[in-house]
C-alpha cells in the first residue's frame, strides 16, 4: 500500500498554493499597516511551557499535545498554539526592555491531536498577533480591529464578532466559586466531560456542546453579576470603542475560550457557513501569562490567532478568489539542437528582466509544445526551429490574437520585452 500522510494532516498542492500565498501576503500587509513585526519561534518547545502557559486543566494540554522525550531526555512538545512561545521568546530576549510596546505577528503550523473533521486538523496554520505592554482597552480594540480588517480585506462577509469579559482575577475567582457551588449538586446530571471540568476548569463547562449540559446551564449564575467595578468599566470601554469604530459585535456571556491565560476581554469571529468548526479567529487579553511563565514584572498582553484553513474554506464557501496566478509571459518553443541553445539564452535574458518564461524540456514536436503553451495560458509564444536559426530570426505569436511576426534573434529580447 502506498504511504499516505498522517491522519488529520494535509498536503498543500501546487494547485492550492496560490491562495495560501495570497492569504499570507495579505496577513503580512495588514500587519505592516498596523506596525506589527514578524516573530518566528521554534515548532518544538519545552513541554513545561504549555503546561504552565496554556494550563493543565485545558483540553489542549490535557489531551491534545504531541509530546515526547527526545534522545537527550528533554520533554518537548510540538507547539499547539503560539502565544506561549511568543511570550517565552519575549522574556528570553528581554524584548520588553528594548521597547515598552511590542507589536508582534506570526504565521505557521501548529499541532493538536484532536478528532479530525471538516475544518479541524491535527496540523493547521495560524496567523496571529500579540500586542504587549498596554493594559488599556484601546489595545484590545486595536487587535480586534486588525482581525476585522483581515476578514474584510479577504472580501469575507459571512462572519460575526462575539465578545465577552472574564474580568480580573478577583472577579473570575468569585464567579468560579459561585459556578462550582451551583453545579456541584448537579454533577450527576452533567456530561462526563463537564464532570471532569468541574474540578479543574469549571468555566469551560459554559461552552459545552452537550444538549443535557446546555439545559442545566440555563439558570446558571451569570458572570456579569460577579464583575467588580474595574472589570465592568474595562469591558464598557472596549464596547464603546468598538461601537465608535462601527465594528458590530454581540456579547456572549458563555464565551470563555479554551485556554487558561485569559482575563478581561475575550473574543471570537465565527461563521455559520462552516458547520461545527465555526471559529475563524479567537483571542483575548492575557495579563497573567508572563508572570505565570516566570517574569518578575507583569506584562499586559492581548492578541488573537486566525485559522488559515478555515479562512480558506470560508473563501471557497463565499466563492471568493484571492489567488494571483503567475501566468507565463513567454513560452519558448525550440526544435533542434541549435534552436535549444538560442532559446535557453533568450529565456535567460527575459527572466533577468523579470518576466515569467517557460520552455519545453521534453524535446517534443511543435504541435505538442504549442498545445502546452496554450494550456499554460502563455501570453506570447516564441518559435525557434532549424529554419529560423538559419535565417537568424525568431517567430513571435500573440496568443490572444493569433497574430504572428518575426524579428532578428539579436534584438529578440528587447523586442519581446517591449510587447
Ligand atoms: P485558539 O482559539 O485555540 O486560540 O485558536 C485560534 C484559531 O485557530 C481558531 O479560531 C481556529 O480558527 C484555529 N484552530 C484551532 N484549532 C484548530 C484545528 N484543530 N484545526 C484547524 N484550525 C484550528 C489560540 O490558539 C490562541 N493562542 C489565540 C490567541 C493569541 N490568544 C491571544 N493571542
Amino acid at each position: 500500500m502506498k504511504i499516505q500522510y498522517p491522519k488529520g494532516m494535509q498536503d498543500i498542492l501546487p494547485s492550492q498554493i496560490g491562495m495560501w500565498q495570497a492569504l499570507e501576503s495579505l496577513c503580512r500587509d495588514i500587519s505592516a499597516r498596523y506596525g506589527y513585526k514578524e516573530i518566528r519561534t521554534p515548532i518544538l518547545e519545552k513541554t513545561e511551557l504549555f503546561v504552565r502557559g496554556v494550563g493543565e486543566g485545558t483540553d489542549i494540554v490535557g489531551k491534545e499535545m504531541y509530546s515526547f522525550v527526545d534522545q537527550g531526555n528533554e520533554a518537548l512538545t510540538m507547539r499547539p498554539e503560539l502565544t506561549a512561545g511568543v511570550a517565552r521568546a519575549v522574556l528570553q530576549h528581554s524584548l520588553m526592555e528594548l521597547s515598552g510596546t511590542q507589536r508582534l505577528w506570526y504565521y505557521g503550523p501548529l499541532f493538536r491531536h484532536e478528532r479530525p473533521q471538516a475544518g479541524r486538523y491535527r496540523q493547521f496554520y495560524q496567523y496571529g498577533v500579540e500586542l504587549l505592554g498596554s493594559p488599556y482597552p484601546e489595545s484590545d480594540v486595536e487587535v480586534i480591529q486588525l482581525a476585522y480588517d483581515l476578514l474584510c480585506g479577504l472580501g469575507l462577509t459571512e462572519f460575526s464578532l462575539k465578545i465577552n469579559t472574564l474580568g480580573n482575577a478577583h472577579s473570575r475567582q468569585a464567579y468560579r466559586d459561585a459556578l462550582t457551588a451551583y453545579l456541584t449538586p448537579l454533577s450527576d446530571k452533567l456530561s462526563e466531560e463537564s464532570r471532569k471540568r468541574l474540578a479543574k476548569n469549571p468555566l469551560r463547562i459554559l461552552d459545552s456542546k452537550d444538549a443535557g449540559d446546555k439545559e442545566l446551564l440555563r439558570d446558571v449564575p451569570r458572570f456579569g453579576d460577579f464583575l467588580d467595578e474595574e472589570s465592568r468599566s474595562y469591558f464598557d470601554a472596549v464596547q464603546q470603542l468598538l461601537a465608535a469604530l462601527g465594528i458590530s459585535f454581540f456579547i456572549s456571556d458563555k464565551l470563555v475560550r479554551g485556554l487558561d491565560y485569559y482575563s478581561h476581554t475575550v473574543f471570537e469571529f465565527s461563521t455559520t457557513k462552516l458547520g461545527a468548526q465555526d471559529a475563524l479567529c479567537g483571542g483575548g487579553r492575557y495579563d497573567g501569562l508572563f508572570t505565570q511563565l516566570g517574569s518578575h514584572k507583569p506584562v499586559p498582553g492581548v492578541g488573537f490567532a486566525a485559522g488559515v484553513e478555515r479562512l480558506l474554506l470560508l473563501l471557497a464557501e463565499e466563492q471568493l478568489s484571492i489567488t494571483q496566478e503567475h501566468l507565463p509571459d513567454f513560452y519558448l518553443i525550440s526544435l533542434g539542437d541549435e534552436a535549444r541553445v538560442v532559446v535557453q539564452k533568450l529565456a535567460r535574458e527575459l527572466r533577468k528582466a523579470g518576466t515569467v518564461v517557460l520552455t519545453d524540456l521534453r524535446r517534443r514536436a511543435l504541435k505538442a509544445q504549442m498545445k502546452e503553451a496554450d494550456k499554460l495560458q502563455a501570453r506570447t509564444v516564441v518559435i525557434v526551429g532549424e529554419e529560423e536559426c538559419n535565417a537568424g530570426i525568431v517567430r513571435v505569436r500573440n496568443m490572444a490574437t493569433g497574430e504572428q511576426s518575426e524579428c532578428p534573434v539579436e534584438t529578440a529580447a528587447s523586442h519581446l520585452l517591449s510587447l
